[in-house]
Order: C-alpha cells, then structure tokens, then sequence
C-alpha cells in the first residue's frame, strides 16, 4: 500500500482510487470500487493491463529479460538446482534446508504410484487418442480416487493434494504415452531420482533392462525446472479461475492442463519443430524469413516473439545450451534441424523486422529439437510442459486459496447484444 492514488475524471467528477506498491514492476491501482462509484466497468480484454491477483511466486521482467522464482534468477535455479528444490521453493516459498530437502523428496518418491484401478480408466480411451485429453480425463479423474485430500478448507488435505500431483503427474503422462505405443505400463521406481524415474517410466520396456542416461536425466530435470512456473498466464489464471469457486484441486489442475493444450500456448514448441523441419536446410531460410515478414502471409517464425518477454527469453538460452548437451550425450554430432535453428536464429536476430519489434528466440524455440532427440513424440511435447507446470499452478492455487481477500473470480462485460424483447411464438417469427 502507498499513499499515491490515481484520480479519473469522468466528465466533471472527480474519483480517487488507491495505488499499491510492487516490489518490484508496475505498481497497480485498485479499480474494486469503481462500478460502485461510477457504474462503470472497466474493459481490458486478453488482460494486457489488468493485475488480477497478488502473488509472491515468480516475477518476470519482459523488458530485461528477467525470470525469478520467489526472487532466484531462472538460470541460477536450472544450473544449481534441482527441480524438486524448485518445487519446495514455488510452494514453501524459501528453497530447502538438507534435511527439509530430503523429506521432501522422499514424500514426492513414495507417492509415484497411481490407485491400481485408474489402469482401467487409460484403457478406456482409444490408442490413437491424443495423449492430452487423456491427461486431462487422468488427473480430473484424481479426485474421485483421492477423496481424503480434495476439502480445500483443510491445509493438510491442500499440502497432500500438491504432493500428490508433482508425484504422481508423471506416472500419469508416461503411461499416456506407453499407451499411445501399445506397449506395457512401466511402474516408479523410488531408487530413481523424479527425472530419471520418469524418462524409465516413459522408455523401459520389461524384455530388457534399461539404463537412464545421466546426462538426459540431468537435462530432462532441467526442462522441468525451465516450464515450473510462469506467473499469470492463461493456464494458471484457469487454475486460479475454476479454483476460485472452491473446486477441487485435481479439477483445477485438469482445467489448466486443457488450456494449456492449445497452441497459442504450450503446443508452440511442436510448431516450432514442424516449421524446422519444413525449412529444411539453411539455403532455404531466406524464403521463410520473407514470408515471416510479409503481412499477407499468415506464416510467423515460430519459437520467436513472445507477449511479455521483450528481449532474450532467459528460458531459452538455457534451453539452447541443453540442447547442445543432450545432442553431444546421444552422438548426434550432425543434425541438420540444429543447423537450420542455429543459422534461423542469427538470421532472425540480425534483421531489422524482428530487432525492431523485439522479437527473439522464446523457450520453444529449441525445446522440440531437444525433446525429439530424447526420443519423445511431438504428441508428447505438451504433456511434459504440463507435468512441469503442474508445480507451478499448485503453488498459486495454493497462494490463491490462503488470501484472505479471495472471491470467487467473476469478470464483468461490456454488453453490445440486443435490449429487451418480448418472446414470439414460432408462427409469428418472420
Ligand atoms: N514472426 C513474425 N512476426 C512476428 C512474430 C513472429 N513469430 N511474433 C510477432 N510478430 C510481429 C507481429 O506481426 C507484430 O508486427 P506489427 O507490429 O508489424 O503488426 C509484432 O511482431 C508484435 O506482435 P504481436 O502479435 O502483437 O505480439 P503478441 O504479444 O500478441 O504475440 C506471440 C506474442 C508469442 C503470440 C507471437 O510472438 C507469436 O505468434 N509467436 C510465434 C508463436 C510462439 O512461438 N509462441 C510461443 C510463446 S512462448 C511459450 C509460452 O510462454 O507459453
């Protein structure tokens, strides 16, 4: 709070309403007033400039390129850290002592397995179903398996609610991707570390033993930490929308999962690779940047621009370097989709259009190339954004529900339908 206040005039009124202080970017002014002062709505659609919480999880500086989770730089965490630290400091809010640290890994380790009867939901759905609505059937369906953890008003039921998810979402999204091939379900294993664990749920088959590679898991890791959290988005505001009625956490996060499946917003990074693949070879990637400039050709560069980061996704550069790591570690010494993004990118950067406009590489940009080379299908892409988001919208449900100045989210409209008239019979309808 401040003593600064904005004033709107409206025609010869004069109305004041309070400024809160960031700590840090824009600060906000309290509008909670205004119908009732005025009777007037204000109208911001696609939220450009609406503040529609208060939250102390992750900042972003679009401007600077700035990435921080309860005030740690993202490159610090995905080089540093691990992702169950990220966890622990997304939900706690203070990354883990030792002991806290191994605690908590062991709660999340002994909760991987899934109730025996949800098998029979997976082989309910279609083999070529996409394995989103099948993530989105899996974990709503969470809470009619785990009735003891969906009272919201309980903080014990909430905190066993979130450990359940970050266990149990990839045993969920492997077995939807075991289901996708026709082959076995692969069981946790709690002598593997989360991200180990998952890659040999996700490519373990029973005729052979399988060995995680180190430097995937590490990566695989990595990538999570990258998708943890991201402040207001479209998925998490349906998180903290359908959560503001009360409902149950499982239901919240199967309803940020289905937004996130659109590709507006996490399915960029399967774009992003069909538009490397359709390039080709670099010779051809004056033809694409030309048609990206063209304003009658609907093609954009996709991995490139996004609404808030104005500079350097700092996710992104992380990602280019896993890239490389994950590419070395398979022997892939010669890829040419990585050749045409490397060469894409320096195009891109050294043309006027896209500096202009502030147009640089984004997360997705190099996460397809990665991911396809661990062996994932592009289907697969977006599930494992929203295994790692889960995390994410866990801790701002969480934050959400422990505000004493939450209600139930209820957005106004400005109406421009027809004004009130009398019903005809059918008769009389011209
Ligand atoms: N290629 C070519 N031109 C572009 C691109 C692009 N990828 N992105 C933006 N522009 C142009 C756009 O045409 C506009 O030009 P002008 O001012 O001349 O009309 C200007 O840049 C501003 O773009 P905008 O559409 O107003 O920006 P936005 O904030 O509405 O869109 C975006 C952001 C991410 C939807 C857009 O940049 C885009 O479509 N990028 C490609 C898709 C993509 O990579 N999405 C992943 C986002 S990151 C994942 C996540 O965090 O969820």
């Amino acid at each position: 709070m401040t003593d600064k206040s904005a004033t709107l005039t409206i025609g010869s009124e004069k109305y004041d309403f309070p400024i809160y202080e960031a700590s840090l970017g824009p600060d906000v002014i309290d509008i909670g007033a205004l119908y009732k002062n005025t009777d007037k709505f204000t109208y911001d659609p696609g939220f450009t400039s609406t503040a529609a919480c208060e939250s102390a999880i992750t900042y972003i500086d679009g401007d600077e390129g700035v990435l921080l989770h309860r005030g740690y730089p993202i490159d610090q965490l995905a080089e540093k850290g691990d992702f169950l630290e990220t966890c622990y400091l997304l939900l706690y809010g203070e990354l883990p002592t030792a002991a806290q640290k191994e605690d908590f890994s062991h709660r999340v380790t002994y909760h991987t397995m899934i109730h025996d009867q949800m098998h029979f939901l997976f082989r309910g759905f279609r083999r070529d179903a996409h394995p989103m609505a099948i993530m989105v059937g899996v974990v709503g369906s969470l809470s009619a398996f785990y009735h003891d953890s969906t009272d919201i008003t309980d903080p014990h039921q909430r905190m066993v609610a979130s450990l359940r998810m970050i266990a149990k979402l990839p045993t969920i999204a492997a077995m939807a991707y075991k289901y996708s091939q026709g082959q076995p379900f692969v069981y946790p294993r709690n002598d593997h570390d989360y991200a180990a664990n998952f890659l040999r749920m996700c490519f373990a088959v029973p005729a052979q033993e399988y060995e995680v590679n180190p430097v995937l898991a590490k990566a695989m890791d990595r990538i999570f930490i990258l998708h943890a959290d991201h402040e207001q988005n479209a998925s998490t505001s349906t998180v903290r929308l359908a959560g503001s009625s009360g409902a149950n956490p499982f239901a919240c996060i199967a309803a940020g999962i289905a937004c996130l499946w659109g590709p507006a917003h996490g399915g960029a990074n399967e774009a992003a690779l069909n538009m490397l693949y359709e390039i080709g070879t670099p010779d051809r990637i004056p033809e694409f940047v030309k048609r990206a400039k063209d304003k009658d050709d609907p093609f954009r560069l996709m991995g490139f621009g996004h609404r808030v980061y104005k500079n350097y996704d700092p996710r992104a550069k992380i990602m280019q370097q896993t890239c490389h790591e994950v590419l070395g570690a398979l022997g892939i010494t010669d890829d040419p989709i990585l050749d045409v993004a490397m060469e894409l990118e320096k195009v891109a950067l050294e043309d006027e259009y896209f500096k202009a406009r502030n147009l640089y590489p984004n997360i997705d940009f190099y996460s397809g190339i990665t991911l396809k080379a661990m062996g994932f299908p592009t289907e697969m892409f977006t599930v494992l954004f929203s295994l790692a988001r889960t995390v994410g919208w866990i801790a701002q449900w969480k934050e959400m529900i422990e505000d004493p100045n939450q209600r139930i989210g209820r957005p106004r409209q400005l109406y421009t339908g027809e004004t009130q008239r009398d019903y005809k019979p059918v008769s009389e309808r011209g």
